[in-house]
């Protein structure tokens, strides 16, 4: 097991192709300084080529997922400095959109406490989310005196459900992970106590399958949802290609050779043994 202590963040691999990337302020409820979007830049350009990642769990120190901005750090502090904000202000977006939405490899948000505010637009950037029941999120900007800014109004109405992303918009009620679960922002929910087991079981059932075929799936998906349908044809026409080309395992000719030819295994009840 190895455990890379940053400043703000914390890297910790176990040898078996899951990494766990915190956010590391729990005395600040992992709210998202200066530092620390500086700190995720980097730390994901250095995952995205190391081989030792295959999955990548995105998590918070102690009791919270990510309270959102920092509100002194990130906002006070940088009102009056347009050179400072300019800067923290794209690598904030860079990490929590951009580079979660294109990392090459699976990458599952498990939240495991407060998610509030600006923690929403990593929580929807990655691949997949998982919640404790008892997580707690709170979209509270109107409760200050801001709209969901940065990208959290586009995340929600991207992510939820369109009454449900409205009424929390508007009303900063807190709603639990069970709630969460329900209008669509994650796929599933375990307790507390189970939630860092039953993420993990997940992670190795996605271990399972040819990591260049799902790089591709999720590259299609997500560029398909703003195309019209003559273009998605063509794009994935395109990608499906690509992907033969690309994949060292030759998935589509071993899986078509066991179904097939040996008749060793069903490919819509289990991926082909790898
Ligand atoms: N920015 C700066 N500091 C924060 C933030 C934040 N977003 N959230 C928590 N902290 C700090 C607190 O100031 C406090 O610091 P201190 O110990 O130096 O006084 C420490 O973290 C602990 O916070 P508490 O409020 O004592 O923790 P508690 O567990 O009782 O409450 C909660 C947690 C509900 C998340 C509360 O801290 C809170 O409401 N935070 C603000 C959440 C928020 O509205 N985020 C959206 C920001 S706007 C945006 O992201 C666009």
């Amino acid at each position: 097991m190895s455990v890379d202590v940053r400043d703000t963040i914390k890297i910790e691999k176990n040898g078996d192709g899951i990494t766990w990337l915190y956010l590391n302020r729990p005395e600040k409820r992992n709210a998202m300084n200066p530092t620390m979007h500086l700190e995720m830049v980097q730390a994901l350009d250095e995952l995205e080529v190391d081989d030792e990642t295959e999955i990548l769990v995105l998590t918070g120190s102690g009791s919270a997922f990510c309270a959102g901005q920092d509100l002194k750090e990130f906002f006070r502090e940088q009102d009056g400095k347009p050179k400072e904000r300019l800067k923290v202000g794209r690598a904030s977006q860079e990490w929590r959109l951009r580079k979660l939405k294109s990392f090459p490899k699976i990458t599952i948000a498990m939240v495991n406490g407060w998610c509030c505010g600006g923690g929403f637009t990593p929580l929807v950037a990655c691949d997949f989310a998982i919640a404790a029941e008892e997580a707690q999120f709170s979209l509270s900007e109107v409760n200050w005196g801001i709209l969901p800014g940065g990208l959290v109004t586009k995340v929600i109405a991207d992510s939820v459900r369109y009454r449900d992303a409205l009424y929390y918009i508007l009303t900063a009620e807190n709603f639990d992970g069970k709630r969460a679960k329900e209008i669509g922002l994650v796929n599933f929910t375990a307790p507390l106590d189970k939630l860092r087991d039953d993420t993990v079981a997940f992670a190795q059932r996605l271990l399972q399958k040819n990591p260049v075929v799902l790089r591709a799936a999720k590259e299609a998906y997500r560029a398909v949802r703003t195309m019209d349908y003559e273009q998605a044809e063509d794009y994935l026409s395109a990608k499906s290609d690509e992907l033969k080309l690309r994949d060292p395992e030759r998935g589509r000719e071993k899986g078509m050779h066991e179904f097939l030819d040996t008749k060793a295994y069903r490919p819509a009840l289990a991926p082909y043994p790898r």
